[in-house]
């Protein structure tokens, strides 16, 4: 998608401080007003740092824009460090849905984690109403590959038997627990699947929700093409895929870990 930068004249201050902040050296400062060089990532780092705010990208949303929060006033550091311990892999969920207003802020937190160049190529993909159907064509899926002679078995699908038999049998299985949600980053890179992933995490603990990142659920959605197909996946791999919803569990205290092996120079 190709998108230009505007530069106001009448707003510009020439103050170059666009200049200074631009990773791609895409503007200068000429006869005291800014001026865009050529394309350049679209990362919006000149839109952000303007005092004037002369700057726009009209190809995006810029109504979307917002003062930033004044910087180390967001969050207090010593309650981040103590909400990350507190956070905990959710396997147990209450039955109620995600609500709209939650789900919104999930995905918000996604979508503004960075990427590399700026790419933003993560597509998030959020199942609720949808569950039952997304169940089946999972466990049609598995149990379809388990029914192949032994020499045409994927290797993967063999760590799914006990998974299978338990949702068979109506008992907790390992994919899906009891979440009333489940939600997929797509991408080209894990790097910027993951980051987003973890956005999401903290966005939902911050909630009172909970998720658990599911490499099983994630390994099978991504090699069934019905499942792919059903999740709207183009040619980008599901690169993470969490269970969301309100935990079922409380944590009284936070988990014990290994020492941290930091290296500080
Ligand atoms: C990429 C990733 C994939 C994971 N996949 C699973 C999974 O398939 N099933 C599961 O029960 N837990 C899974 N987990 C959760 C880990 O087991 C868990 O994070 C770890 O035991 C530490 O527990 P905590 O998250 O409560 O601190 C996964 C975690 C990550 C980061």
């Amino acid at each position: 998608m190709f998108m230009l930068i505007e530069i106001d004249a009448e707003r510009c201050i020439g103050c170059g401080r666009c200049v200074a902040d631009c990773v791609g050296s895409n503007l200068l400062v000429e006869d005291g007003t800014a001026r865009v060089k050529g394309r350049c990532i679209l990362c919006g780092h000149c839109v952000a740092v303007c005092p004037t705010a002369a700057v726009s990208i009209p190809g995006y949303d810029m109504a979307d824009v917002e003062p930033s929060a004044p910087a180390g006033e967001t969050i207090d550091a010593a309650d981040l460090l103590r909400a990350i311990k507190s956070r905990r892999s959710v396997r147990s969920f209450k039955p109620e849905p995600v609500g709209r207003q939650e789900l919104e802020f999930v995905l918000q937190a996604g979508r503004y984690t960075a990427t590399a160049k700026n790419a933003q190529g993560c597509r998030f993909v959020v199942v609720q109403d949808g569950l039952a159907e997304l169940k089946r064509l999972v466990w049609d899926g598995i149990e379809e590959l388990l029914a192949l002679p032994a020499d045409e078995k994927p290797r993967w699908v063999k760590l799914y038997k006990p998974f299978l038999r338990d949702a068979c049998a109506g008992r907790q299985d390992f994919l899906f627990r009891n979440a009333p949600a489940v939600v997929y980053v797509a991408a080209e890179r894990a790097d910027d699947a993951g980051l987003a992933a973890q956005n999401i995490e903290l966005m939902a603990a911050a909630q009172g929700l909970g998720v658990l990142f599911n490499g099983y659920l994630c390994r099978a959605s991504e090699e069934l093409p019905a499942v792919r197909a059903f999740l709207g996946a183009d040619e980008r791999p599901l690169q993470m895929c969490l269970l969301l919803g309100c935990p079922a569990v409380s944590y009284p205290r936070t988990a014990p870990r290994m020492p941290g092996d930091f290296v500080v120079k």
